[in-house]
């Protein structure tokens, strides 16, 4: 069977397993997992209710194609219109409907490596070439050398802000420049997967973008993290009318299950949502900066993260190296081979009592205990 060539060169995402199946393959009483970069809290109270107060009768049905109750509430909190508003399941599919949109055989897309795999098999899927552009050497993603990658069958760029496994953003004023500059043949798609955590200087800013009207960006938001709702699937584009609709033509009908919507409706409408968001904001600054501590007495070079993660080299350079230590100790961590970056393992914040097992984990292997 002749597949398209660039997909038989993709290498396939492995996610790490479930707790419940690395806790039985490894024989392991308890596993404690900070490999994906999920929320360290669940749904919110709202949302817990809203999915168990769903009729479950109501299962039967296909859920709202068009959903625009909560794609209006998106749309509010970013003084943007429902027309401005995609849904997906989870930022993951957007980022492959996104390149739906413009590629076709022949054409490319660029994004920033190490970043996110999905943008390669975005790009290879639909047999254009995915074009990876190296990190500067302090691994920041390299603006200069992204704009010199983008040719007349360039279109699309993707930029992850924060860069996931980094956890580093590009400069605000650095970003807008490098969005603004590109040809009007390219759509850029700005990955702010993390941005609840990013608060502060250089804090993204892509809803912005979006609202001064430019025509080329489409801004990725998700449920999946700070909202706790990775199981459930949903994520958000916010792009310009014309972006929104292309995007919107590609999309499977009923992408976004019912209770995702129902979830990600409630989290939105509680009354109490920001400052329950806040706190667990406020929570993850603090055990990112525990991490990139625990990490660096341990011998590791961690990176200062703006995201509920922290990347680092391993000190021994291999991230799998680590990765099967902490593994046999209860940890589960994420190292980098997939990402580009096989020196280096990802330790994604957990709640405190995770958080304090990975301190002891790590400690006891710098310490030589396995
Ligand atoms: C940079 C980036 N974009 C997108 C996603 C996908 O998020 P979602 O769960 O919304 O599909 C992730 C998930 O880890 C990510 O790290």
């Amino acid at each position: 069977m002749p597949f398209r060539p660039h997909i038989k060169d993709l290498k396939p995402y492995v996610a790490q397993a479930p707790v419940e199946r690395l806790r039985a393959e490894l024989g392991l009483e308890r596993i404690y997992k900070l490999a994906s970069n999920e929320g360290a809290f669940g749904p919110l109270e709202a949302a817990r209710l809203a999915v168990f107060g769903a009729d479950p009768d109501e299962l039967r049905r296909y859920p709202d194609s068009a959903a625009p109750e909560l794609r209006a509430a998106i749309a509010v909190r970013y003084g943007l219109t429902a027309e401005n508003v995609v849904l997906g399941n989870g930022a993951d599919e957007l980022i492959r409907l996104a390149a739906l949109t413009v590629l076709e055989n022949g054409d490319n897309g660029v994004y920033p490596w190490p970043s996110f795999p999905t943008y390669v098999a975005a790009c290879a899927s639909t047999g254009a070439e995915a074009r990876p552009v190296p990190l500067s050497a302090d691994r920041s993603v390299d603006l200069d050398a992204l704009r010199a990658a983008v040719y007349a069958s360039t279109r699309i760029v993707y930029v992850a802000n924060p860069n996931n496994p980094t956890g580093l953003l590009a400069p605000r004023a650095d970003l807008r420049a490098f969005v603004e500059g590109l040809p009007p043949h390219v759509l850029c798609v700005l990955d702010e997967a993390y941005a609840e955590y990013a608060e502060g200087d250089d804090e993204p800013e892509g809803p912005q973008l979006v609202r001064e009207g430019l025509p080329n960006v489409v801004v990725l938001r998700t449920f999946s993290k700070v909202y706790g709702l990775a199981g459930l699937r949903i994520g958000y584009a916010l792009a310009a009318p014309a972006a929104a609709a292309a995007i919107d033509r590609v999309r499977g009908i009923f992408n976004v299950n019912s209770l995702a919507q129902v979830a990600a409706l409630a989290s939105l409408s509680a009354s109490d949502s920001a400052d329950q968001i806040a706190r667990r904001v406020a929570h993850v600054k603090g055990a990112r900066m525990q991490i990139f501590k625990w990490l660096a007495l341990a011998g590791h070079k961690p990176i200062a993260s703006r995201a509920n993660f922290v990347f680092a080299e391993a000190s021994g350079g291999s991230g799998a190296g680590v990765e099967q230590s902490l593994l046999k100790l209860g940890v589960a961590v994420r190292a980098l081979d997939g990402f580009g970056a096989p020196e280096a393992f990802r330790v994604t914040c957990g709640n405190d009592e995770e958080n304090q097992y990975f301190a002891a984990a790590i400690d006891r292997l710098a310490n030589g205990f396995e």
